[in-house]
Order: C-alpha cells, then structure tokens, then sequence
C-alpha cells in the first residue's frame, strides 16, 4: 500500500525547512575561510556568479525532480529512467561521507559555546597558547599531550553526534524547527551586530573589506571556480539528493522558482555576511597580511571570533550566545543529514528505523573518530597527502558531488529533456528564468563541472595534462 507523503504547509513552510538544512556550517565556517584562502573579492564574485547561474538550475532541477515523481533520490531517478538510478544511490554516499565530520565540526562549536560558559573565553582568545607559536583551538584539535588532549575533541564530538541521533530517534522535529526559527533570525541580528562592531573598532578592519568585496583579477584561476563550485554544493544542499526529497514533500500549489529564488537569497545572504564578520577581523589581526590571512584554512572562524568576543564588553556571553545559535544552525542541517541515511536504509536495507538510526551512528562514529584523530595522533595518515577530514571533505565536494551534478544536467539536458521539468516548474505560471536554465543544464554545466571534475582528479592524483595543466587544482 502506498503510505501518503507528508507535505509541508505552503510556500512559506518549505523555504524555511530547505533554508533550515541549507543554513548551517556551510555558510558560518567554511564559506569565510574558502574565501579569506582563496583572494576574497574574486572568490566572492565567482560564487555569486555561480549560485544564480549554476545554484539556482541544479536546485529547480532537483526540487522539480522530486516534486514530479513524488519519491526519494533513488526511487525518483529510477522512475524517471531506470538507467539513471545509479545517480540516486550516488547522491546517497554523499550524506554518508557528510555527515561524520560535520559533527566533528558540530563537536567543536559545542565545546566552544561551553568554553564561553565556563570562562575559558581569556584562553581561546589567544593566538601564542600557552607562550608557543600555536593558536589555542591548534592545540586543542592537535594536541597529543595526554589522553584527556587525545580525548576532548572526540568526546565533543559524540556528543553532538549523540544528540543529532537523538533529535532523529524521537523526531522531536517540531520542538527542533520551533527553536531554530526563532535561532536563525536571531543568528542574522548577531552576526550583522558583530559586522558592525568590527567595522567600527578595529583598525584595519575596512582594508579587510576592501579585501573581502572588490575582485583582484590577478588572484582568478581554475582552483577559484573548483573551490566556489564545491561550496555552492555543499552550502545549498545540492547534488546530495537532499533538494529531491524537499521536492517530494511540497505540495503543487508552490512556486519552485520563487522559493528558489528565496532559499538561494537566504542562503548566500548569511555566508556572505558571515564572510564580512570574520575576514575584515582578521585582517586587522593580522596587520593587512593577505598570505597570513589565505593560510587560516578550517580554523579561521575558531581563532578570529574569539579574538572579537575578548575585545567586547561582556565578550563572553556574546560568544556564548553566537555559539549556541551556530550549535542550533549546525544541528538542525546535521539531522537532515542523518534523517536522509536513515531514510534510504530504512527503505533498501528494510530496517526499522531505530536499527536504522543505530547503523548510521556507527558508521559515522568511526569515520567522525577518523577525522578528529586525524589531526592529532593520526596526523601522519595521510589519504592523497590529506588529513582524514580534509580527505572526506575533498572526495565529496570536488568529486563525487560534481558528478552527481553532471549526471544530473546530461540527464535532464538530453534524456528526460529541460522541457519536462519545465513544465512541472510551470504548474504556477510562467518560468521567468526558462531560457538561463535550459541553457545551464544543456550545455554550461556539463561542459563546467567536466573540466571541474578533470582538475580535481588530476590534482588529487598528480596527473600531468601537458599543456592542459592550468587547469589542476
Ligand atoms: N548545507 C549545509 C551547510 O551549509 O552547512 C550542509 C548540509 C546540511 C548539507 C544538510 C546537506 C544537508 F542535508
């Protein structure tokens, strides 16, 4: 018996659900480092670029995909054509590789927000922990010290994991999505608070602006577009089957477009102010040192805020309050995360769903424990010269993410045809935007994501592609 599908309540109910999973630590602590690495100003223009071109036809494409065949990533690609369905249990892995070091991240925020509580705010501020060259949040992802310096990050990490489980095990949804709706515009008014305290009292901090915003042309090459196309993925819950199963769930009467439109404006809105708290701060930190600034990577937001909070009156609770806000925005994308793997075992494997959710915990224990050593007591394992979670985060946005997104356009490019996805689009009104997205999903984003595909790969595997090798990332 088919059982009934549940649906959000209208437009307003689904553009806040999918912003709610997009919204997360994509936007808060990958999105300012990816671009402070990657020459500000030309990472932000390409991103934009990319998201209202590239972003906005994958993501109609897939809610249209969902909504039309009413099903989960596997079963819709199947319905559509058989062929294809290899692309649904693809997208599958994604969440699965996801999943487990967004909670080692997830793990971190939360040892952060305990930190502030508990006053260690003095300690994470500092860049010399402890009179060494080492940041504080480097010693405490890094330290092997003793067994409890070993221990910490993982046990912030399974409790984080514990709780995205829990939420999913009693599908306290509702408690969950009334909490982060209050959360989210709460986190925007903070960020935009911190923005202007940083902007009106740090010196230096307008040159980061400067930095941030205007495109330096001399800093543009492939690995710009490789980076900002693999943020776009990953920020908007692309080529992840998680945009078909939002499309399952919506009901006909709404506009595809319009709440595209809106998600992507929600999402690239708070990244890039999360981009204009952290940068400009960081540049002031460190004198206007661009190279200082680039070489942060995954720590950035860790090291600078801390920094901005101690300079605050009554810094702590701000920070205290900034980080519970990112816990709540990380939570809820990471128990959309695991609902996804939950769902598709609870289907193909024909479990019930505690074993289910019990499974997913597992697997994600070990691979999270993977990446939380791997950047102290396993440092010397490396996979393709990266560190575990480094590793997990380039196989899954720099390739197995691009070729979901291509199987996707060259499926709907030249086998089911732009047309009918277009004409599910236009069950309310006109496509405005149907000339761009025809034209994305036929011929721009194939030709994009196989050079993309091309470059990460020989990059990954030290391939030398002749005269070709500007392209290598
Ligand atoms: N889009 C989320 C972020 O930017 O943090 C990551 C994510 C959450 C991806 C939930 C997928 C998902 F289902």
């Amino acid at each position: 018996m088919e059982t009934k599908r549940s649906s959000f309540s209208g437009r307003i109910g689904f553009v806040l659900a999918a912003a709610g999973s997009a919204v997360g630590l994509g936007n808060i602590w990958r999105f300012p480092y990816l671009a402070a690495q990657y020459g500000g100003g030309i990472f932000l223009l390409v991103y934009i670029l990319l998201s209202v071109t590239f972003g906005f036809s994958l993501m109609v494409a897939e809610i249209a995909i969902g909504r039309k065949t009413q099903k989960s990533p596997i079963d819709a690609f199947r319905a559509l054509d058989k062929r294809f369905s290899f692309v649904g249990w693809l997208a599958t892995i994604v969440p699965i590789i996801i999943l487990p070091y967004y909670s080692v991240i997830g793990g971190w925020v939360t040892k952060y927000f305990v930190g502030f509580i508990t006053g260690s705010a003095g300690d994470m501020a500092n860049p010399n922990f402890g009179g060494t060259d080492v940041s504080y949040f480097g010693d405490y992802i890094s330290s092997t010290e003793s067994f409890f310096d070993l221990a910490e990050p993982m046990l912030w990490f399974f409790l984080f994991i514990g709780l995205t489980a829990v939420v999913v095990l009693l599908g306290v949804n509702k408690g969950v999505e009334k909490v982060s709706k209050f959360m989210m515009p709460a986190l925007v008014v903070l960020i935009v608070f911190i923005v202007i305290y940083v902007l009106c009292t740090m010196d230096g901090a307008l040159d980061g602006v400067v930095y941030y915003i205007k495109p330096d042309f001399s800093k543009f090459s492939v690995k710009t577009v490789v980076a900002a196309m693999g943020q776009l993925f990953y920020s908007m819950s692309l080529a992840m089957g998680i945009m078909i199963t939002f499309g399952s769930y919506t009901k006909k009467d709404v506009s595809i477009e319009k709440s595209t439109k809106q998600i992507e404006l929600f999402d690239t809105g708070i990244a890039f102010l999360a981009g204009l708290m952290i940068i400009p701060a960081v540049y002031a930190f460190s004198n206007g040192d661009e190279a200082a600034l680039a070489s942060k990577g995954p720590g950035l937001m860790f090291e600078a805020l801390p920094r901005v909070f101690e300079s605050m009156p009554l810094g702590w609770l701000i920070g205290a309050i900034f980080f519970i806000m990112v816990f709540f925005a990380a939570l809820t994308s990471a128990r959309s995360l695991m609902e996804t793997i939950v769902a598709v075992f609870m289907d193909k494997l024909k479990l019930g769903r505690k074993t289910s959710c019990f499974l997913v915990l597992g697997i994600s224990l070990v691979l999270g424990a993977c990446s939380s050593l791997g950047y102290s007591a396993w440092g010397m394992v490396k996979i393709l010269g990266l560190q575990f979670l480094d590793f997990f985060d380039f196989i899954s946005n720099s390739f197995i993410m691009p070729i979901v997104a291509l199987c996707t356009a060259i499926f709907v490019g030249f086998f089911l045809k732009p047309k009918t996805l277009v004409e599910e689009v236009e069950l309310n009104g006109k496509f405005k935007f149907r000339v761009l997205f025809e034209t994305v999903i036929k011929f721009v984003a194939p030709v994009c994501l196989v050079i993309i595909l091309v470059s990460s790969v020989a990059g990954a595997l030290g391939i030398n592609l002749g005269f070709l090798n500007f392209l290598i990332v």
